[in-house]
């Protein structure tokens, strides 16, 4: 693998060839998953504590690979092989060390009911739990979705996005290594329309957790509700605010809004897409913002000095220049990139407009590529309206030093996560997840565990009255 990876050159190179499943192979899956999730099973009857112990033992073989894993990653997807290593694989790790913290506390509670009952719940594993993940960041989201579903006792059937199977098939192989029964995870390689759609739509499956596009999301809601009514947690778009106060260390708000910009190529949900900077200090946030991402290392995704590697596919890198296109033509004013890197194939220059306007295709729709919008404000009564006319609420950010006004604005924006003075600060224990249209339902933290449980409540009858 190495070998070949030191010999390649920055343009699209045939990885390898990928069994592509299909429905069929779906529905094989769910029925090991099933056997291996009914009750007398292995895994049913493993205790808490153990599970912890698998979910342990798997963190440290990523841990073992990671370099591996890491190098599969980057030239898979093209993200920097360093981002790979020190983002994508530590958050997979974390999170798996996380929850395997978690599988031996999680559990009822006791209710005071009639005096002549005792009553209490438990909470048991949904089921069969279906998983169909993006191609953003592969490994990543393989793990906020197997780590909660295996620490709360459940089986999976998991979908890698067909653009990026890779870390995913070679996690199946270290996922047997852990120790874990056979059927506990299935990984089923294939396209949406396929695969995917059959874990939507499957009678078998008790519930389907998504990331990716709205409007694929919408589709799943519709198939969950027209199969058998499993429950849906999505996680969707997002056209994330930052609002930069003429009060706050304007050389960091530059550094992080930029990263959150144009981190992943701009591909991640979470994408700093517009920034609206208080009028005082417009000028001089744009000046610098330039001069920055003028100086981003494009290149090698494999070379280490590299920060910027090249869009997912073509139908992505296309999807971006157009709207890059819309974006000139409705008049905002290009700063800096918006073309190709000349004989780079899919590479995209960071790119910055200024003079936005809220009404612009760029500043309302997901770019999903390298383009940071920056706009001016006057007020925060007049920011907090803007920031919130959307119809995503994922994340946003406020910069400022004051924290009245830091704790305000965060309450008054729309969106599952409010970064202040920081962004894409993620962490296994926080949850993550939209308001609007950005998705349902809560992934990581303490939160993710109720979407894997069903809650049961056992009422007893007692014979004799308890003496109080
Ligand atoms: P997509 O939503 O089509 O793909 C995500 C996953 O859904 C993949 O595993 C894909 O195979 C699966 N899928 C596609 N069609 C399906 C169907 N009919 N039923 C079940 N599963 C299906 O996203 P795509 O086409 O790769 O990208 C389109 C846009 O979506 C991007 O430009 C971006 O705006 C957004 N997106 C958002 C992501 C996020 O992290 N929230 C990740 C990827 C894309
Ligand atoms: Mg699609």
């Amino acid at each position: 693998l190495l070998r070949f990876v030191l010999g390649r050159c920055s343009h699209c190179v045939k990885i390898c060839d990928v069994e592509e499943a299909d429905k069929a192979d779906v529905d094989e899956a769910v029925r090991a998953a099933r056997a291996a999730g009914q009750r007398g099973s292995e895994w049913r009857q493993m205790d808490a504590s153990s599970r912890g112990r698998l979910l342990h033992r798997l963190a440290d073989l990523l841990e073992r690979e990671r370099a591996v894993l890491a190098t599969l990653e980057s030239m898979d997807t093209g993200k920097p092989f360093l981002h790979a290593f020190f983002v994508d694989l530590d958050g997979s790790i974390k999170t798996l060390r996380y929850y395997a913290g978690w599988t031996d506390k999680i559990h009822g509670k006791t209710m005071p009911v009639d005096e002549n009952f005792v009553c209490f719940t438990k909470h048991e594993p949904v089921g069969v739990c279906g998983a169909i993940i993006p191609w953003n960041f592969p490994l990543l989201m393989f793990m906020w979705k197997i780590a909660p579903a295996l620490a709360c006792g459940n089986t999976v059937v998991i979908k890698p996005a067909e653009q990026t199977p890779l870390t995913a098939l070679h996690t199946g192989a270290l996922i047997k290594e852990a120790g874990f029964p056979p059927g506990v995870v299935n990984i089923v390689p294939g396209f949406g329309p396929t695969a995917g759609a059959a874990i939507g739509s499957h009678m078998n499956i008790d519930k389907v957790a998504f990331t990716g596009s709205t409007e694929v999301g919408q589709l799943i809601k519709a198939a969950a509700a027209k199969s058998n009514l499993k429950r849906v947690t999505l996680e969707l778009g997002g056209k994330n605010p930052c609002i930069v106060f003429a009060d706050s260390d304007l050389q960091s708000a530059v550094e992080e809004t930029q990263k959150g910009a144009f981190f992943n190529q701009g591909q991640a949900c979470t994408a700093a897409s517009r920034v609206y900077v208080e009028e005082a200090v417009y000028d001089e946030f744009l000046r610098l913002s330039v001069e920055r991402a003028k100086n981003i290392a494009i290149g090698d995704p494999l070379e280490p000095r590299t920060s910027h590697g090249p869009q997912i596919n073509q139908h992505q890198f296309d999807k971006i220049l157009e709207l890059v296109a819309s974006g000139k033509k409705e008049g905002a004013t290009l700063e800096c990139g918006g073309c190709a890197v000349e004989d780079r194939g899919l590479f995209i220059h960071p790119t910055i407009f200024s003079d936005v306007k809220d009404h612009m295709r760029i500043a309302k729709e997901e770019i999903f590529g390298p383009v940071q919008c920056i706009m001016k404000f006057k007020t925060q009564e007049e920011v907090i309206d803007r920031a919130n006319g959307t119809q995503y609420g994922l994340t946003a950010a406020v910069f400022t030093r004051d924290i009245h006004r830091a704790m305000s604005v965060s309450a008054a924006l729309e969106a599952g996560t409010v970064w202040v003075n920081c962004y894409n600060a993620l962490h296994a224990q926080a949850p993550f997840g939209g308001y609007k249209m950005s998705g349902n339902g809560r992934e990581l933290g303490e939160y993710a565990l109720a979407e894997y449980t069903e809650v049961k409540a056992i009422t007893l009858k007692l014979s004799e009255r308890l003496t109080l």
